[in-house]
């Protein structure tokens, strides 16, 4: 089961810790009273330790920092459905550009962020979908590429039990026309996966390969940043291999919602379309994107790096988790010492 659904049996040992963690439970008087001192007209640069800082479950269980709350107060408040939302808007051209696209969409998760790639990549059916067994748009996007885009998914299993490489992927990839098949369009690859890395040589022989048999490429790197902190290459040589990439603010970084989805012009403005058509239209988002800009500028890179090495290793010293992957990012998958399966 995919890590994230099961976050009890493989905790998230991780990164962010100066911004993480509003505990999911228990919703105790420590919360509220953290909350409370962190209402705008309290908020200071002192940090008042956040309740959840040693939850590891996931590296989404986080508290808004007084950076956060502070950009919060001081966003535009345009309506994004009107393209109004200048926080919002000059966000997502920020993002575009370091990933090397043409255009920037916020959503409201990493989930809807791939969703909406795999529908404005896909034409009609059949049509299918490959990727990575373990991939989160395989085993924790509620069958979203099925009911949204009607694709098929083709599931790989790396042989070096990592992460695919090219020679996987041609194993699986069905390029023909033969009436009997469901034809690869888009090969979605996540990375990291699982705290492992996909090398950026790797992905560059996917991508051409994808690129001289007209197949799309989308990338879901919620944890792109950890990859990028880590060393394994820049957000735009990334980027550049891929039709579409989703990022989220809300792993690894700390913020309390938001990811944003980037592609070409014409890409985008389908995307958009299909985010109304689903409910995604956000009005006053930029309260949310301020947060989100406060996550990447005050985290990435530094904080990533600096917090993996202070918690993993106190964790790993207290003999409170195994590792469930090799440490190869700035992230680590984990399970507890306590686990018990079927949690
Ligand atoms: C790799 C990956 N992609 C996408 C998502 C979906 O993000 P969200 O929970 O914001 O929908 C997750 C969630 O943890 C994830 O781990």
């Amino acid at each position: 089961m995919h890590s994230t659904l099961n976050f009890c049996a493989r905790v998230l040992l991780t990164l962010a810790r100066r911004h993480t963690a509003l505990s999911v439970f228990p919703r105790n008087s420590a919360q509220i009273q953290y909350l409370r001192q962190m209402a705008p007209a309290n908020i200071s640069a002192s940090c008042v330790p956040s309740p959840s800082a040693c939850d590891f479950r996931s590296d989404t269980v986080t508290t808004p920092t007084p950076s956060m709350l502070r950009a919060m107060v001081s966003s535009s408040v345009g309506d994004d459905v009107y393209q109004e939302d200048t926080t919002t808007s000059s966000f997502e051209q920020q993002i575009a550009m370091l990933l090397g696209h043409e255009a920037g969409l916020f959503v409201s998760s990493g989930t809807m962020g791939n969703q909406l790639a795999l529908r404005s990549l896909l034409m009609r059916p059949p049509h299918s979908v490959l990727c990575d067994y373990r991939a989160h748009i395989a085993v924790a996007e509620a069958g979203g590429a099925s009911s949204l885009s009607q694709a098929m998914l083709q599931l790989v299993v790396p042989k070096n039990g990592i992460y695919a490489t090219l020679e996987d992927i041609k194993d699986s990839i069905t390029l023909s026309d033969d009436i009997h098949t469901s034809p690869t369009k888009v090969i979605s690859l996540e990375n990291p996966l699982g705290g492992s890395i996909l090398p950026l040589m790797e992905i560059q022989k996917i991508s051409s390969f994808a690129r001289q048999h007209g197949v799309k490429l989308h990338l879901d790197g919620a944890r792109l940043w950890n990859a990028v902190a880590a060393g394994a290459g820049t957000l735009e040589e990334y980027g550049r291999c891929f039709d579409t990439v989703s990022v989220c603010f809300s792993k690894g970084l700390g913020a309390p919602i938001g990811s944003i989805l980037v592609g070409n012009e014409e890409l985008i403005r389908y995307a958009r379309w299909v985010r109304k058509s689903i409910g995604g239209g956000m009005r006053q988002v930029g309260l949310i994107v301020a947060a989100a800009r406060a996550a990447y500028e005050d985290v990435f890179p530094t904080g990533l790096l600096e917090s993996h090495d202070r918690h993993l290793h106190g964790g790993l010293e207290y003999g409170q988790y195994f590792l469930s992957t090799p440490p190869c990012s700035s992230l680590t998958w984990g399970r507890p010492a306590f686990w018990t399966p079927g949690w």
